[in-house]
């Protein structure tokens, strides 16, 4: 059997009202990833050849984000948003690509696997003309029900239009939908808007199909995958779920998660195996952990890279453009921000490392901070390999300091310092003998005079 072809057409026209948003609807993110990149994402693993996405017409953040997540698809504008049908013909000229299989996917329903999506391309290729994708649920409000027969799909009734009877069926329209390529036109052309809402309902080309003698299948997938978003609570759980997803699947590829629950993902984390993650951390997005590092309770890691063997907090934070070596240590309130540490490296305390490179085997005292922002440029600090920063030392950049250095704590260094020297930059202490216990004599006589 030669591969079918597919084209997937998301609509994300929207406005979302129940959302109260400025944002479109689709834009709102799960994982820190807007919720049709997570569809667009899907599609590509799914192996959809063309894809196009129907927006609003003010929605140009949301086609910036398609363009810059899918240089390869269209976005087609649905100037009036009179229902799902609608928004598909919207896309009418993407449909002469004469696609085998045609998928109608929804931009707010974010969770759907690359693997359901195939399900339904599957009942294509074996010779459905129309399927859907439903699911089962204990709470079904708001939701399109597939009404069948002798386990035949024969209708969807939307919720407003339902009967009372018809509002009790648990099984429910995901939204997904795939057409045989050939028949989708005619199907969409025939769909008219008398029901409740006088909308043009993609739903209805499940009715025009069966009295054409097409070919109607449901296929089921699980109400986690299939979940539309349309208020702020729906996006909440969703976040829930999708933070359980990632959650099992970093514990299924090897990884040791203490208390799961606490811990937070981005849709893009990538933890090695026999990487150990404590309680309450939080990825944000672009951080990779390499393998047999451990990631210690309440640190914040975003747009970071950990290497093998490393220890990161408790209470670090790694923001953008930090990368660690192998074995390095990153400890308690360390900022680090732009900034790489070679092989065994560490800032262990209560340090500022930002645009920095610190050399393999160096150690970054207690309250060392780099000074690389002079409020109108950034500048940055180069330590060479095993060097030693003291204890509560400021890195004035643009500063070099060289293999083997060694600043001695307390200092304010502006000037480079060379390989293996070592540099001073406080002032000199003074000692005086005895003056102590006359100072505290004259400062009694003091007090005792005023009262
Ligand atoms: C829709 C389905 C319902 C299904 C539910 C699943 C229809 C008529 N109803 O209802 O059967 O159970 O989704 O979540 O299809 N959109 C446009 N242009 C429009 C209208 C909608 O692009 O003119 C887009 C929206 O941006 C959204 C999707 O289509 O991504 C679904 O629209 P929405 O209004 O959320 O439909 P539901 O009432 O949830
Ligand atoms: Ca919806």
């Amino acid at each position: 059997m030669t591969a079918r072809s597919c084209l997937s057409i998301i609509l994300a026209a929207g406005l979302g009202t129940r959302m109260k948003s400025g944002l479109p609807k689709v834009m709102h993110e799960i994982g820190g990833l807007p919720m049709v990149g997570h569809v667009l994402k899907a599609l590509k693993t799914a192996g959809s050849e063309r894809i196009t996405v129907v927006i609003g017409p003010e929605a140009s953040a949301l086609e910036t984000f398609v363009y810059e997540q899918a240089p390869n698809a269209r976005c087609y504008v649905q100037h009036e948003r009179l229902g799902t049908a609608h928004a598909v013909l919207a896309a009418r000229p993407s449909l002469e690509f004469d696609a085998d299989d045609v998928l109608v996917l929804f931009g707010d329903t974010p969770l759907v696997t690359p693997e359901t999506v195939g399900k339904v391309r599957q009942a294509l290729a074996e010779g459905a003309d129309l399927a859907v994708l439903g699911f089962e649920t204990g709470n079904p409000f708001g939701y399109g029900r597939l009404l069948t027969e002798n386990g035949r799909l024969v209708a969807i009734r939307e919720e407003k239009d339902a009967s009372e009877e018809e509002r009790g069926i648990t099984f429910c329209n995901s939204g997904i939908m795939g057409f045989n390529g050939p028949n989708v036109l005619s199907l969409l052309d025939a769909i008219g808007n008398g029901n409740a809402k006088s909308e043009f309902y993609l739903t209805d080309a499940v009715e025009i199909a069966n009295a054409r003698g097409l070919n109607v299948v449901s296929v089921t997938g699980s109400q986690t995958e299939t979940q539309g978003i349309n208020t702020r609570a729906q996006l909440a759980s969703c976040e829930a779920d999708f933070q359980d997803r990632m959650r099992r699947a970093a514990m299924d590829n090897g990884c040791t998660l203490l208390a799961p629950q606490t811990v937070f993902f981005s849709h893009d984390t990538k933890l090695d195996a026999d990487v150990i993650v404590e309680q309450n951390v939080v990825f944000g997005p672009g951080v990779k952990v390499a393998g047999g590092a451990r990631i210690r309770a309440f640190s914040h890691l975003e747009g970071a890279v950990v290497g093998s063997r490393s220890v990161v907090g408790p209470y670090a934070r790694l923001r953008p453009g930090a990368v660690l070596g192998t074995d390095t240590r990153i400890g308690n309130f360390v900022e680090v921000k732009n900034a790489t540490f070679g092989a065994g490296a560490k800032a262990n305390h209560l340090s500022y490392i930002g645009d920095a490179s610190v050399g393999s085997k160096s150690n970054i005292g207690a309250g060392t901070i780099t000074c690389n922002y002079d409020g109108f440029l950034k500048h940055r600090t180069e330590i060479g390999a095993g060097s030693f920063v003291g204890s509560n030392s400021t890195l004035v950049a643009p500063i070099k300091l060289g293999n083997g250095a060694f600043v001695a704590a307390g200092s304010v260094i502006t000037d480079d310092v060379s390989h293996d020297a070592l540099a001073f930059g406080r002032s000199r202490q003074v000692v005086k003998e005895g003056k102590a216990k006359a100072l505290r004599t004259r400062l009694k006589a003091e007090k005792d005079g005023k009262s």
